[in-house]
């Protein structure tokens, strides 16, 4: 039975909650259900994004917390360097059912910035490896983003997220997102020799509300960084795990990453749970001269690793992939139907549950408050100035017709009005 508890009796308490001022108090959610936030007053809210497109499983599966719990009593904390039971089992699951071929070894993290910040020490430690002390730089497109510590703010092109930290971030070269000659000029003007790697969602996601790039862009990005000798690190924070219909949304395009990256589908939203990979090569390659990279505190907890396996029990069990590409086409035709000719719309676009409409005339804050007023979330994308405004639909992968149905009425009812 669900148990619909506040911890609070006051709701001004949640004022509080905010780290910094608040244009409003944000919804007080108490419990969470199939694609479905429940709120204090009883409201049902439809999440049309997932959260911040991680539950891909859908909300109220007991079996991941069940699995999370059962692991818990029986270990806790256990320093990463040491196996223990579930992440021994998580790591083989990996390598066996989910990662390229080629893959077999994961890092893991506890959220996407900690992983794509990863990625860029172990694209550099390649090169130390290799005695290319000079290849440091990272290179990355605009609109991008790649996380929010320090380096990833300065790697990503999230205009909007780096506003006024500019003396914080280190000037990494930055790209336009569709123009793989664009990146080849780039990097002689970087000095080839300096550049350790670039980096890529291989659909734009915050940023940008799930931008894919043209037919032919990543065949070229891959000649490209053959040619500098560049390592490319796929991120896959927001397209790993199905998101797009396949397993890995660079499976799309003709695409081989050195270095892969994941972290919303692994934990569901259940547990905070990001992964590295790299191909056997540029791992070999860090073992035999000596090499390591140094953990987080939080890297993979055994009780973590036991929810993340729970959550691709799931996955496995449902079909999930498939289903994700099955009902993203379902959903973008019906959006395009809807909203081609809105005069709020200028494109519908995306891959599998990873669906974009492009704003016109409106800014993307204001469109989703007008959703929340009629009951559904769904993400704010979007950048400036190549995308300014963007929603950003990525309900969970269980989302069924007649609850896409209700989504993109909603939609239609909510860009009618704004
Ligand atoms: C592509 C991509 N990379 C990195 C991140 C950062 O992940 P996190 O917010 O878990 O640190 C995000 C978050 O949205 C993302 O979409």
């Amino acid at each position: 039975m669900m148990t619909h508890m506040s911890t609070t009796s006051d709701p001004s308490a949640v004022d509080r909650y905010p780290f910094t001022r608040a244009a409003k108090r944000p919804p007080l959610v108490v419990a969470t259900e199939g694609i479905e936030l429940i709120l204090d007053d009883g409201r049902r809210v439809i999440d049309a994004a997932g959260g911040a497109v991680v539950t891909n499983i859908g909300h109220g599966r007991h079996e991941v917390a069940d699995a999370v719990a059962s692991a818990m009593r029986t270990i806790d904390y256990v320093v990463p360097t040491w196996a223990t039971p579930h992440r021994v089992a998580l790591v083989e699951r990996l390598a066996d059912r989910w990662l390229p071929d080629g893959f077999d070894h994961v890092y893991f993290a506890g959220g996407g910035s900690e992983a794509t910040d990863t990625a860029v020490r172990v694209a550099r430690s390649y090169h130390l490896a290799r005695g290319d002390e000079r290849r440091y730089k990272v290179l990355a497109r605009i609109p991008s983003y790649h996380g929010a510590t320090v380096t990833t703010l300065a790697i990503g092109g999230h205009m909007a997220r780096r506003a006024g930290l500019d003396p914080l971030l280190a000037e990494w070269p930055k790209v336009p997102w569709n123009d793989a000659g664009a990146l080849a000029t780039a990097i002689e003007a970087a000095g080839p020799d300096t550049v350790a790697a670039f980096m890529a969602e291989p659909v734009i996601g915050a940023s940008a509300g799930a931008l894919v790039a043209d037919d032919d862009y990543w065949q070229q990005i891959m000649e490209v960084c053959r040619h500098y000798g560049i390592l490319f690190i796929a991120d896959e924070v927001m397209t790993g795990f199905g998101r797009t219909g396949r397993t890995w949304g660079h499976q799309h395009d003709p695409v081989q990453p050195d270095i892969l990256v994941s972290a919303k589908g692994l934990g569901g939203g259940y547990v905070p749970m990001s992964m590295v990979s790299a191909s056997n090569h540029v791992l070999d390659t860090i073992s035999e001269a000596g090499g390591s990279v140094m953990f987080f505190t939080y890297s993979g907890p055994d009780a973590m690793c036991a929810g993340a396996l729970a959550v691709l029990d799931i996955m496995e069990r449902e079909g999930l992939v498939a289903r994700a590409a099955e009902m993203g086409d379902y959903l973008q035709s019906s959006l395009r139907a809807a909203l081609g000719d809105h005069q709020r719309v200028s494109e519908v676009r995306g891959r599998g549950l990873m669906v974009g409409v492009e704003l016109a005339g409106v800014s993307a804050v204001t469109a989703v408050d007008a959703c929340v007023e009629r009951g559904m979330w769904v993400y704010p994308a979007g950048s400036g100035p190549a995308v300014a405004d963007a929603l950003l639909f990525a309900p969970p992968l269980t989302v069924a017709a007649d609850e896409i149905d209700r989504i993109v009425a909603i939609t239609v009812d909510a860009l009618d009005a704004v």
